[in-house]
């Protein structure tokens, strides 16, 4: 249950709620965001002089970045380009003194990623790093650095060092917007509700879907392969969903964006082979469904995981899991949580240490 923490890796899941609270303390006020870290950058930097962003990061911050690059691009209407830090580094595209980019490490030291934004410093771009440890290599070299404040994370495979990422990357998304147009021009009165529920909401999340995760993980005990669809933020969050089953459950499992199936993976489909599909996206959602009933077409075993109050969803597939709905920006938050504990599940009913994976360190200092 929730209160026996077997693993850190648990107990850090468990513990996202107080995590992501710790993120967002002493950043919200009554009609907006502040981040006073941002004070000091934007007294020498302007925003208007940035041309593009640049967000760039590894593994499981890789997938918040892809997050957020739809967010800071649709708020700030400014083109935004996710790299992986080990690409970064040696093939990039235009960085020059008008590109902003953001590194994205919870430990801080992460060689990959410390490389790529010395490379960005070189190029004289402006840097602004994410991270969990405010004593580290990649804090210190960035212009300026904001704190997850998520605690620390002494599991390897990273839960809440992810939701807390993406959290300090709505927060971020919000205050360079209002830097680009004026205050409180981006921001919309759902956002500022969902960013002062969401610890809340992802306590919810826990609680509305661990049982029904840890009945599933059993059940696909014997399987080899596990596929995860959705469609834009959705697909984001399946590759982060397969990269913790493939860590923590050494369970083949891959991401694809729904519509892409079709062009090709559907030949791997067998009956029975588990699929989840991601329909949080309340505006995508009749198109992942009728992705979804392609999938069943092939007899594929399908857990849809929508938000309370859609009833499109269950009619389609084997089983539903439902989580709170939030402002679509929130939903790879949300919908994180049963994720990590499938994998959590997968890896333990498997009867693997879950917080120390085979050939994985918490840290990797080599490039
Ligand atoms: C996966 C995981 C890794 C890290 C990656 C980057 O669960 O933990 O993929 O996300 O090694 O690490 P940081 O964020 O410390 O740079």
């Amino acid at each position: 249950t929730l209160q026996e923490h077997d693993f850190f890796m648990l107990k850090e899941i468990t513990e996202q709620p107080k995590a992501i609270k710790q993120t967002l303390a002493g950043r919200l006020t009554a009609s907006s965001v502040s981040i006073p870290e941002l004070d000091t950058f934007f007294e020498q930097f302007q925003m208007e002089s940035f041309r593009k962003v640049d967000i760039v990061a590894s593994g499981t911050s890789y997938h918040s970045g892809m997050i957020g690059k739809k967010i800071i691009e649709q708020m700030l209407s400014i083109p935004v380009e996710v790299s992986i830090s080990s690409e970064f580094s040696f093939e990039h595209g235009l960085l020059d003194d008008q590109t902003l980019v953001i590194v994205l490490s919870q430990s801080g030291e992460t060689a990959d990623t410390l490389s790529a934004l010395k490379e960005a410093k070189a190029h004289g771009a402006k840097t602004i790093a994410i991270t969990n440890k405010k004593r580290s290599n990649i804090a210190r070299k960035a212009d300026c650095m904001i704190c997850t404040n998520a605690g620390p994370e002494l599991a390897v495979p990273a839960t809440k060092a992810y939701t807390c990422q993406m959290t300090a990357l709505i927060l971020l998304a919000i205050a360079l917007s209002e830097k680009v147009s004026g205050p409180g021009n981006k921001m919309t009165p759902d956002m500022l509700e969902a960013l002062k529920e969401l610890p809340n909401e992802v306590e919810k999340c826990l609680i509305m879907t661990q049982d029904a995760i840890d009945k599933f993980a059993q059940v696909t005990d014997d399987q080899d392969h596990l596929f995860l669809i959705g469609r834009g933020l959705d697909y984001v969050l399946a590759l982060e969903g397969a990269l913790k089953l493939q860590e923590v459950a050494y369970l083949h499992a891959d991401a694809y964006a729904a519509g892409e199936i079709k062009h090709g993976t559907m030949a791997l489909f067998t009956p029975g082979i588990p699929v989840i599909a991601l329909a949080t996206q309340a505006h995508l959602r009749e198109k992942t469904i009728s992705n979804i009933r392609e999938i069943k077409a092939r007899d594929a075993y399908v857990v849809g995981i929508t938000t309370i109050g859609d009833e499109s969803v269950a009619e389609v597939v084997d089983e539903v899991l439902y989580i709170p709905e939030a402002h679509a920006f929130f939903m790879p938050i949300l919908a994180a949580i049963p994720l990590q504990l499938l994998a959590y599940y997968a890896g333990t009913v498997r009867g693997y240490n879950v917080d120390r994976p085979r050939n994985l360190a918490k840290s990797l200092t080599v490039e």
